[in-house]
């Protein structure tokens, strides 16, 4: 990891063959393979991977030109057509142009901090449902796989806030069907060869059968609302979407998207929410004296109660523990933006038709911005820190026009559980494991996250 600043080098190209690609790759990872780039070529680190030509953006000033001055000069073009095409359709997060900006427009108001908090017995309602668990598993010694147990209980936030799904074995069904999707979308991603959609291998049959089923549920919600009176319709997202209406055009959302924005939703927000939960309890794990100090900001505040919004504003530490959670482990570690027309950053000429890769993984840990930066600490936190560092230092939901829809949400939704969890449970990595930080579509650990559990006194 550096140390000191990292100058660009702006003559060397790292090219390797593609034989040697394939087995860098293998050995250290996507994440890995970035971050040695960034160490050995700096923050314009300048790729040839195969026939892809690539600029890694990990200083703040270039953060800011892509994401914000030059944004209309950094698209979504061919690198979404992926996930377009396999999961995210017109969705928000993949869409671009005239119609991303009408969506975007529509659906903003919903995850405003004031619209959100409307959702907020939905957050501690499906934290009461772990903690009933947890209470049962606690004591055990047997370890828990953490990461799991947090896709369970931000799939159930997602799916109670966006459709009111009651049955469990729905929740249970539709999370798994969405699950394979986007798995199925990180391998093709990731893999070097692409093998045609419509051989019946047993990748391709999965993902078949699990979009299928996706879109059926959606469309039968649809159908069902509509056969009702508009009074009793439940007051969740999907009918918040439902009844949008373009305020130039008065056009409402077509059936099509309103599928394609709520799979994007589901997407966007339940892994990468569930993600930052578990590197959340890792690092209270690893830092026992910021645990304690979590612990004794939230049990005189909540006491035996669950939290309201008031609440959460006497947590001031419990957030900064959330956001030193998402400096060091940012679950979307990199994003990518396609290069539209030749453009000039500290002396290096980024040409059209290039791409690149905003890298908040690595920024994050930028000497320049984060002294001793691998160390957990929640104190770069407070008001004064924040004020005095470089806005764009910072970018886990990433920036400008197309920040995350969802960052409030996940803010609140993360508070809520923290300081319902931390409180009633120790939790302690099983002896002897390291986890093994990877990029798989989100920040992982590839040897899984087990945990044991123990009732605090
Ligand atoms: C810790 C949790 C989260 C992280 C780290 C995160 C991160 C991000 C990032 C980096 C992007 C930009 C992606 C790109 O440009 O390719 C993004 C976009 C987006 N996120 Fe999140 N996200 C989180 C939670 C959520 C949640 C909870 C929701 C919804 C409830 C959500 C909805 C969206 C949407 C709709 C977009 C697309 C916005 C647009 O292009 O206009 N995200 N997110």
């Amino acid at each position: 990891m550096p140390t000191t600043s990292v100058p660009t080098n702006h003559d060397a190209v790292y090219a390797p063959s593609v034989p040697e690609l394939i087995r860098q790759m293998r050995r250290k990872g996507q994440l890995g393979f970035f971050m040695d780039a960034w160490r050995d070529y700096g923050d314009l680190a300048h790729l040839k991977l195969g026939p892809r030509e690539l600029f890694l953006v990990v200083h703040p000033d270039h953060v800011r030109r892509v994401n914000v001055s030059h944004a209309d000069n950094y698209d979504k073009l061919e690198t979404y057509e992926g996930v377009r095409e396999l999961l995210l359709g017109d969705g928000l997060v993949a869409s671009r142009g005239e119609l991303w900006r009408r969506q975007r427009r529509l659906m903003a108001p919903f995850f405003t901090p004031r619209a959100i908090e409307q959702y907020l017995p939905v957050f501690v309602a499906d934290t009461e449902a772990l903690l009933d668990r947890w209470t049962r598993l606690a004591g055990q010694g047997l370890p828990i796989e953490l990461g799991d147990e947090m896709m369970l209980v931000t799939a159930a936030v997602i799916l109670h806030t966006m459709f009111s799904t009651e049955s469990s074995d729905d929740m249970l069904e539709i999370k798994a069907a969405v699950e394979t999707m986007i798995r199925y979308v990180a391998s093709d991603q990731q893999s070097p060869v692409q093998l045609p959609r419509w051989l019946p291998t047993p990748a391709n049959r999965r993902y078949f059968k699990a979009s299928e089923l996706v879109h059926r549920y959606i469309a039968a919600l649809l159908a069902q609302r509509r056969s009702l009176p508009q009074d009793q319709w439940p007051d969740d997202l999907l009918t918040k979407l439902m009844l949008a209406r373009d305020e130039q055009t008065g056009e409402a959302m077509s059936d099509a998207l309103l599928r394609d924005e709520s799979i994007t939703i589901f997407f966007a927000g339940h892994e990468t929410t569930a993600r930052t939960l578990t590197f959340l309890f890792y690092a209270l794990a690893q830092n026992p004296d910021v645990e304690q100090r979590t612990v004794a900001e939230i049990t005189p505040v909540l006491g035996d109660r669950t939290p309201t919004v008031e609440d959460l504003k006497r947590l001031p530490y419990t957030l900064q523990v959330i956001k030193e959670t998402l400096r060091l482990y940012p679950a979307a570690p990199i994003y990518a933006r396609d290069v539209v027309a030749d453009d000039q950053m500290d002396g290096v000429r980024i040409p059209g038709g290039t791409r690149v890769i905003p890298f908040p993984y690595a920024t994050h840990r930028h000497p320049d911005f984060w002294p001793d930066s691998e160390r957990f600490d929640p104190e770069r936190w407070t008001a004064q820190a924040e004020a005095a560092r470089h806005p764009y230092a910072f970018h886990p939901f990433a920036a400008g026009k197309r920040i995350c829809l969802g960052n409030n949400f996940s803010l609140l939704e993360t508070h809520v559980i923290a300081a319902m969890l931390i409180p009633r449970f120790q939790l302690r990595l099983k002896p002897g494991h390291q986890p093994q930080v990877v990029m798989e579509g989100t920040i992982a650990s590839k040897n899984g996250m087990p945990m044991v559990i123990n009732k605090r006194l």
